[in-house]
């Protein structure tokens, strides 16, 4: 039994990493900014042994909502904590919303780097046999060789700038024995994405990607990954 700190928890990816994790007997603190009827289901869920524990009204872009965050867990160590939540704002050459590119920087880039750092103390006090773990949940559209379409100006920088600080954590974590996995989770069919009907499921990609940290070593740290095991390109 492992602790999972798990953002964006209340719907798509994150409750599935919510609800996956639960099923396999790990503990998880759920943090979103206010719950949902399946994430409250999986905290009352008596039959499993596995406690969810959630943490509402955290906004991950708020300096205070963190710093209540760090102070609500009182010190709890944590063995693997999964920066999940983001967000897509149209952004494009002829409307760049620059409101919306701000947004997504605050949100996607800087919150997970700045919620990372906030709970190094908790990472430090895991005892885990599987090891210290931070996941950074980017985006192939993150990636400048894949680039094959344009578009999605805020998205696209705001993942870039994220794989970015999950690489250079991973080299400044290396000596507190702390690995970080970069991972692109497929194309999903959540809200994110409307549904998309190709997308593939919240269960399949989030059960790749629990494979993927699973697997993840300090010697490889610091890797690219799709939910389906391709090393991807920067
Ligand atoms: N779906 C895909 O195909 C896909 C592909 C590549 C990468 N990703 C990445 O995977 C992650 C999860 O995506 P998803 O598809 O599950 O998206 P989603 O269904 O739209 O869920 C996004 C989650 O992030 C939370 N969130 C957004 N802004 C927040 C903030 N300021 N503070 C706290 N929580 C916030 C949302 O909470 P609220 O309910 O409060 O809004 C929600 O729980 C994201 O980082 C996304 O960029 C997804």
């Amino acid at each position: 039994m492992a602790i999972y700190l798990v953002t964006g928890a209340n719907r798509g990816i994150g409750y599935e990493y919510c609800k996956q994790l639960q099923e396999r007997g790990d503990e998880v603190i759920a943090v979103c900014r206010h719950s949902s009827k399946e994430l409250d289901a999986l905290a009352n869920n008596t039959a499993s042994r596995a406690k969810v524990q959630i943490k509402t009204n955290i906004d991950i872009s708020d300096n205070g909502a963190i710093a209540s965050l760090v102070q609500s867990l009182n010190q709890q160590p944590l063995d693997v904590l999964i920066n999940n939540a983001g967000i897509y704002r149209q952004s494009r050459l002829n409307d760049l919303n620059i409101e919306g590119m701000r947004e997504q920087f605050e949100v996607n880039a800087i919150a997970p780097l700045k919620l990372t750092q906030a709970l190094l103390p908790n990472l430090s006090k895991s005892t885990a046999s599987g090891g210290k773990k931070v996941a950074i949940m980017t985006s192939r559209m993150g990636s400048i060789s894949d680039n094959t379409s344009g578009g999605s100006y805020g998205y696209r920088l705001s993942k870039v700038a994220v794989s970015m600080a999950g690489k250079s954590l991973s080299h400044d974590l290396k000596p507190e024995g702390i690995a970080v996995a970069i991972l692109h989770p497929g194309l999903v069919s959540t809200g994110m994405t409307n549904f998309n009907e190709n997308g593939i499921s919240p269960e399949e990609s989030v059960s790749g990607l629990l494979e993927r940290i699973d697997g993840l070593t300090l010697k490889t740290t610091g890797t690219f990954w799709h939910a389906n095991g391709e090393v991807l390109p920067w």
